[in-house]
């Protein structure tokens, strides 16, 4: 029975910096705040899956060290399950985020562990994949390996769902593959080659690459909500007005809100408005993965 969500990526110990402003130049800027959370794109996108209630699996890499025990932990405290991340020689990547206080976020990551995953990984998830309905991907591994992997969930009967962030070519005969597309305003402008600023670009934008990929995509905008195409029919969906404290994982808590919704029987359209909800609960709270909500915190 095809009943699960599983997560091809990345695993990240995050370091979140409370900054009034970015530092200029040669200054040192004292932070208000330090937090260390658990996060990377992949495992957030789990465990928001995973806290409304449905089975995930994770497939990815983490070292050896501290920080690779602490994210497996954090996976694991949130119902994912780790049985397919490998524990290697490199060390855990990281997320070193600066976090403003209008909420906007500044990040690097450290692709570390992330890039260790190869193709017999993927390989050694096959049976998983049989049983899987939705695969998520994003881009914080190896281009090559989601390359392999598309190919694979494809093959093996699997929906996918790639979130193309962070932003980076990627050829068309896979991205034709996939089923839905989700990126945030940044990255459809690199991937349109145009600016996307607004709800009536991220329309025009969305129509576009519905045509050129054959797929069905999701063009968030933060605060000023999301654009889908199912279908071909373009719906904007306005955002929850809410005070945000800090937005880190708020795509994340979306994508995985999608995923939930999705496996529930739900149309993208109808998933995407309940993601909003999700991630609106996120951005209320500091980190990625803690702030994320369960299912009866969305429902109220
Ligand atoms: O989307 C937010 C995530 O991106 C952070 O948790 C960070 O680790 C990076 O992967």
């Amino acid at each position: 029975m095809r009943d699960k969500i599983t997560v091809i990526g990345s695993l990240n110990y995050d370091i979140v910096l409370k900054i009034p402003r970015l530092p200029e130049c040669g200054e040192t800027l004292p932070a208000d705040e330090a937090a260390f959370s658990a996060g990377g794109k992949g495992a957030n996108q789990a465990v928001q899956a995973s806290k409304l209630g449905v089975p995930v699996y994770m497939v990815g890499c983490v070292g050896r060290d501290a920080h690779g025990d602490y994210l497996l932990e954090a996976a694991q405290k949130y119902g994912v399950n780790i049985e397919h991340v490998r524990r290697c020689e490199e060390p855990t990547g990281m997320g070193l985020i600066n976090a403003m206080e209008d909420g906007s976020v500044f990040a690097c990551i450290v692709r570390g562990a992330n890039f260790a995953v190869t193709k017999e990984d993927i390989d050694r998830a096959e049976e998983l994949l049989k049983e899987t309905y939705l695969v998520i991907l994003q881009m914080e591994i190896p281009q090559e390996i989601n390359e392999y992997a598309i190919e694979k969930a494809k093959k093996l009967g699997c929906k996918i769902l790639l979130n193309a962030a962070p932003a980076a070519e990627i050829p068309l005969d896979y991205l034709k593959m996939c089923d839905i597309i989700v990126v945030n305003e940044v990255e459809a402008s690199f991937y349109l080659k145009a600016d996307v600023k607004n709800e009536e670009e991220a329309r025009k934008g969305i129509v576009s690459l519905a045509k050129a990929y054959g797929t069905d995509l999701v063009i968030t905008l933060g605060k000023a909500g999301a654009v889908v195409s199912e279908g071909g029919s373009v719906t904007f969906l306005p955002s929850h007005q809410v005070e945000a404290i800090e937005t880190t994982g708020a795509g994340d808590s979306f994508i995985g809100g999608i995923g939930y919704a999705l496996l529930n029987g739900q149309s993208l359209t109808n998933a995407c408005e309940f993601a909003t909800c999700c991630s609106a609960v996120t951005v209320c709270r500091l980190g990625a993965q803690d702030s994320m909500p369960f299912l009866d915190e969305v429902k109220r």
